[in-house]
């Protein structure tokens, strides 16, 4: 579950807001596509999540967590609980394709035994399992993509964040792409992706929400349209976030964490 109520951030220097009172809510096993024209304010959504960037002012939560007490230290941790996919692929450049997956895992603390029996299985996945020894320089693009949400689901994440994973591959490839991250979709992972890409948002008919300068300007829960100008306002936001967050803070069964974040007790839900 991932929840933004009344989220502000001002960059320092910038006078505009890149996000402008944000109020979202994103339910477990949601497939949400976020839109918007260049500078809208996106990735600086997506930052608020993994936690690059702070918000200057608002609540956010994700799977339990409360990130007001979200400690730098623990930051490394959340970010190996949530999946993330970026535009540039940022792979390790001398480590093959097994070794870039082998070592998000080994870096999380998994047993090598456990990493002997994930790999080929994620690899197998992507449908990479034959180019485990390449190096990043020696795959196409769709290819080290694939690489990288091989690395990102080996570590079972409830989350997965892509910010642009197509942005820059060929429609083919991000076609490829696209029926890879449904296919994690189909297994429970939440899914969030931003695209600038209007054939796949309009062919998948998935929850598409639209910024524009910062704000929410539209939120179609169902069958969402690429629609950068004109919201579908009967589909917007029926629970104000606040609710959702004034009910999950006073939840007696202790559904937000409030204790320092260690290895261990970090769970995404
Ligand atoms: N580190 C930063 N410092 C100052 N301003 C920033 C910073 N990052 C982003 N901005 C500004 O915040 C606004 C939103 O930027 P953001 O990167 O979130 O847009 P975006 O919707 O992801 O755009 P694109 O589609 O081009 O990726 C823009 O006006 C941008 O200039
Ligand atoms: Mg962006």
């Amino acid at each position: 579950m991932i929840l933004l109520n009344q989220v502000t951030k001002v960059y320092p220097g910038d006078k505009a807001p890149a996000l402008d009172d944000v109020t979202l809510h994103v339910q477990p096993k949601e497939f949400m596509f976020l839109v918007g024209k260049s500078g809208a304010g996106k990735s600086t959504l997506m930052k608020m999540l993994t936690r690059e960037e702070k918000p200057t002012r608002g609540k956010i939560l994700v799977g339990g967590i409360d990130y007001d007490y979200l400690r730098k230290r623990h930051i490394p941790h959340l970010r190996r609980r949530l999946g993330v996919v970026f535009q540039d692929f940022k792979l390790l450049p001398n480590r093959t394709v097994y070794e870039n997956v082998a070592f998000a895992l080994e870096i999380a603390g998994v047993s090598s035994r456990e990493i002997k029996r994930t790999v080929p299985t994620v690899l197998e996945l992507v449908g990479l399992i034959d180019k485990g020894h390449k190096f990043p320089v020696d795959l196409s693009g769709g290819e080290r993509q694939r690489v990288a949400i091989a690395r990102s689901v080996a570590r079972q994440p409830k989350i997965l964040i892509a910010d642009e994973p197509t942005g820059n591959l060929d429609p083919e490839t991000s076609w490829g792409i696209v029926h890879l991250l449904e296919e994690i979709n189909n297994f429970g992972t939440t899914i969030l992706v931003t695209t600038h890409n209007e054939d796949i948002v309009n062919t998948l008919q998935r929850r598409v929400v639209t910024l524009k300068d910062g704000k929410i300007i539209g939120d179609q829960k169902k069958a969402g349209v690429y629609d950068l100008e004109a919201p579908v306002k009967e589909r917007q936001i029926k629970v104000p976030g606040h609710k959702v967050a004034e009910k999950l803070l006073s939840s007696p069964k202790k559904m937000i964490s409030r204790k320092p974040l260690g290895k261990k007790n970090i769970k995404i839900a």
